[in-house]
């Protein structure tokens, strides 16, 4: 027991029953109970991860919106790892917010789930390293990190329900990997349980959170439930500490009853209260308790824009990057334009800004001239007003104006918003008690020409321009996934006729459908347009007569917020739209064509080889267009490495399936997912995992390891940049047992290096490789004696010297 216990476990004396039950359920959706009596002052939770929310889902209160967390992996650095938890710890304290949900360190188990963009990798271990060290940066700056979800939920569909079948074995390799290190290495202050079942019992009530998070690894902090994911007041015998959201939930009175009655100790409570009182006296909400002091702070949006170039993932380049001072660029594509700075659901944030690829090409060529065609329609579903277009009809200023009335009419609550994508998850906005929501803006559209306008919610709604009623609609939800309806609900529109310069005053009047229990208070609707019908061969053939007039063509592909959200997975991989058919048109009207993909997670790109370069850019952030702007003029090198497979075709990939099957989905590959399932099928992926190409060029040269010394060698190389500028390279380190008596993937990764170095550098290389990797799981950690090989590639197919190690 050490002096904090102590103190912790005096003030818990003081509660009574009743007080310790409640703070064991949220006060709101995104806060705790507070207690005066012994100096608790509530504590504030928020979703990230890529960025810190905050307690409201506002236009008026932006968040710093970092690059996805794939694009963050293809970094393959822990130290932008840990910056960028440093960085969102500083928006969190900005935001008032104690702790943030997350990393998602879930895995790349089948690039069709839902929120892949929001997880790391299909490597267990590159996913813990970036984990453990994103932890660290949030921890070190006094704000609480929440790995999650704990643990097998790799996929979206039936995810409330769904029953996950995974061997002990896979679980302890693969899924629990990266919360063991965030636990143990790095001592994550809460781990939040999932929503799915693992084995036959729901995440909230399963053994797992006991064994190995509390007993094996020693976790002293709080469980906190996924939003809702606590659904009986037996869960409460069970190692899950905090419910959310509150205020009501199945505990509460019903739980002080099972404690009086004896069907629960009182001791389980205590403990939980305890965990609850430590993180307090962490993060500083504990009076008396001195939290962890902010350790660094660095300006967030060069942050965002570093890091969205060293998770930049340059696929092929025959050479023309970087652009040598093209006279005349076409930049093409909806997501030039429109682009996708982050993934869909609760990982929202809404930033201030987004630099676009176009303004990034426009500002790092300025004295070129450069062209913008649409070339293909990739939105579905409705896209929010253009802001700037907006005027407030009650404020004159720049906005909407947005009014809650209750049944009689009478007005409930009115605010001036900025934007029309309207979140009430959390706020004061009396949503339980409104019958209708009215939106209402003057509208100046930029051009002229037919368009859709409407709303996307679950409800019943009246759609009005200059005062006349043009539809009045009704929408159900799409399956029962509170991500699903509420994240991303269904859209109706009716057809206007927009003139460039003259307002229109559009209105929407809404009435939601009720919704019971967690969600009773929160609303979710856009207000915007989609496009009406468009000549698609048009605009391709206009982008084709665009690229031939250029010196260079710059395509943006990417996926929209109907592909790539959380609440459903992904039904294929092909881009969106027409997109393919825009590329093949670009490519032959100039073969001097860059691609750039914005996309969050693996996509189809059957032209790959006609292509003169093909660079990843993932979900890059607000700073997106300046990031691109830097790569295409060579100001700084692309530094990502796949951190998973990119598969040529769908049927490829080995592990694809993410529909349960009566309610269970089985993990049948058991540790072979990602590349070692490719490996183990001998199928060719379009990318392999790790694979990057940078500006320069290298050698490994000289490799060397020491015998086990404490569990770890270590594989010493010569890396000699051999190029004309300085560059990284990320060298790999893979182990194999081909003799092995147990089933092994065919290789797998057991170190990394990222290395940096001026054009002619030599640098000496050192990658540690830990006993733990090379060890199996049966009944606990077996070390198989003998010899192993150590390949040392630049990705998981291209080795370029072996080695070998005895244990
Ligand atoms: C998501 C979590 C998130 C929570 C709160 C859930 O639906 O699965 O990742 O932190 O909502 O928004």
């Amino acid at each position: 027991m050490t002096a904090t216990d102590d103190r912790i476990d005096d003030l818990v004396g003081k509660l009574g029953l009743e007080e310790k039950v409640r703070l064991l359920t949220g006060r709101d959706f995104w806060t705790t109970w507070p207690i005066e009596e012994i100096g608790l002052r509530r504590m504030v939770v928020s979703d990230g991860p890529s960025g810190v929310r905050g307690e409201v889902w506002d236009e008026r209160s932006p968040s710093l919106n970092l690059p996805s967390a794939t694009s963050l992996s293809s970094s393959w650095d822990t130290g932008i790892a840990a910056r960028y938890g440093a960085v969102a710890a500083v928006e969190a304290r900005r935001k008032g917010v104690d702790v943030v949900l997350g990393p998602t360190i879930n895995l790349h188990r089948s690039p069709l789930g839902g929120r892949h963009f929001e997880a790391f990798s299909e490597d267990p271990l590159l996913t813990a390293r970036l984990a453990a060290a994103y932890v660290r940066g949030l921890q070190d700056n006094g704000v609480g990190a929440t790995p999650k979800h704990y643990v097998a939920n790799d996929f979206e569909t039936d995810r409330f329900t769904v029953d996950v079948r995974v061997s002990e074995r896979a679980l302890r390799e693969v899924y629990l990997r990266a919360f063991e290190d965030a636990v143990v290495q790095e001592r994550a202050w809460l781990v939040m349980s999932a929503y799915n079942s693992i084995n036959g019992a729901t995440a909230t009530e399963n053994e797992l959170l006991e064994t190995p998070l509390n007993s094996e690894w020693g976790f002293d902090g709080v469980v906190i439930s996924d939003w809702t994911a606590v659904r009986s007041v037996r869960s409460a015998k069970h190692a899950q500490d905090l419910v959310m959201p509150g205020p009501r939930g199945p505990w509460g009175d019903k739980l002080v009853e099972a404690v009086r009655s004896g069907a629960i100790d009182e001791a389980v409570i205590d403990r939980k209260v305890r965990r609850i009182l430590h993180l307090a006296a962490r993060v500083g909400a504990l009076e008396g308790f001195e939290p962890v002091e902010p350790a660094r702070s660095e300006d967030g949006a060069a942050f965002a824009r570093e890091a969205a170039v060293e998770g930049s993932v340059l696929l092929a380049n025959d050479g023309i990057l970087p652009l040598a001072e093209p006279a005349r660029i076409a930049v093409i594509g909806h997501n030039a334009l429109h682009a996708r700075s982050q993934g869909g659901g609760s990982a929202t944030v809404l930033p201030e800004r987004v630099v676009s690829p176009l303004d990034g090409v426009r500002a790092a060529f300025p004295d070129a001239e450069v062209s913008y065609s649409l070339g293909a329609i990739v939105q579905e579903g409705l896209a929010e007003l253009d802001r700037d277009a907006m005027r407030n009809p009650v404020t004159g200023e720049l906005g909407a104006r947005v009014e809650m009335l209750d049944a009689q009419g009478a007005l409930l609550f009115a605010e001036d918003r900025l934007a029309s994508g309207l979140v009430y998850f959390g706020g004061d906005a009396p949503i339980g008690e409104l019958a209708t929501l009215v939106f209402e803006t003057d509208y100046t559209p930029a051009e002229s020409g037919p368009q859709r306008f409407g709303f996307a919610s679950v409800g019943t709604g009246r759609i009005f321009t200059d005062g006349e009623l043009v539809a009045e609609r009704t929408t159900e939800a799409v399956g029962t996934d509170l991500g699903a309806a509420f994240l991303s609900p269904p859209a109706v529109s009716a057809p206007v006729q927009f003139r460039s310069g003259r307002s229109v005053r559009l209105r929407v009047e809404f009435s939601p459908q009720r919704v019971d229990g967690g969600l009773s208070n929160a609303l979710s609707i856009t207000i915007g347009t989609e496009p009406a019908d468009v000549d698609a061969d048009e605009l391709i053939a206009d982008a084709g007569r665009a690229a031939a007039g250029a010196d260079v063509a710059v395509v943006v592909v990417g996926t929209n917020s109907r592909v790539e959200s959380e609440g459903y997975d992904r039904t294929d991989l092909s881009l969106p739209g027409r997109q393919d058919d825009l590329v093949r048109a670009v490519l032959a009207a100039n073969p001097r064509t860059v691609v750039l993909v914005n996309s969050g997670a693996p996509v189809l790109l059957p032209w790959r080889e006609q292509a003169a370069a093909i660079v990843l850019n993932y979900f890059a952030g607000q700073e997106y267009g300046a990031a691109v702007g830097d790569l295409l003029t060579g100001a700084r090198e692309p530094g990502g490495r796949l951190p998973t497979t990119w598969p040529a075709a769908l049927d490829d990939v080995p592990v694809l399936d993410v529909t349960p099957v009566d309610g269970t989905l089985a993990y049948d590959e058991d540790i072979h997912i990602g590349y070692r399932a490719w490996l183990r099928a001998g199928a060719a992926p379009a990318y392999p995992f790790g694979h990057g190409l940078g500006y320069t060029s290298w050698s490994l040269t000289d490799v060397t390891t020491t015998p086990f010394t404490d569990g770890v060698t270590t594989v010493g190389l010569t890396a000699r940049n051999t190029g004309g500028r300085a560059g990284k390279h990320v060298v790999q380190v893979y182990a194999s047992r081909p003799d092995s008596a147990v089933d092994r993937p065919v290789r797998w990764l057991v170190g990394f290096a990222t290395v940096r170095a001026a054009a002619g550098e030599v640098v000496d290389v050192r990658v540690p490789v830990h006993e733990r990797d090379l060890a199996h799981w049966e009944d606990g950690w077996q070390h198989e004696p003998g010899e192993y090989t150590l390949h040392i590639g630049t990705s998981a197919l291209d080795i370029v010297a072996t080695t070998t190690v005895r244990l």
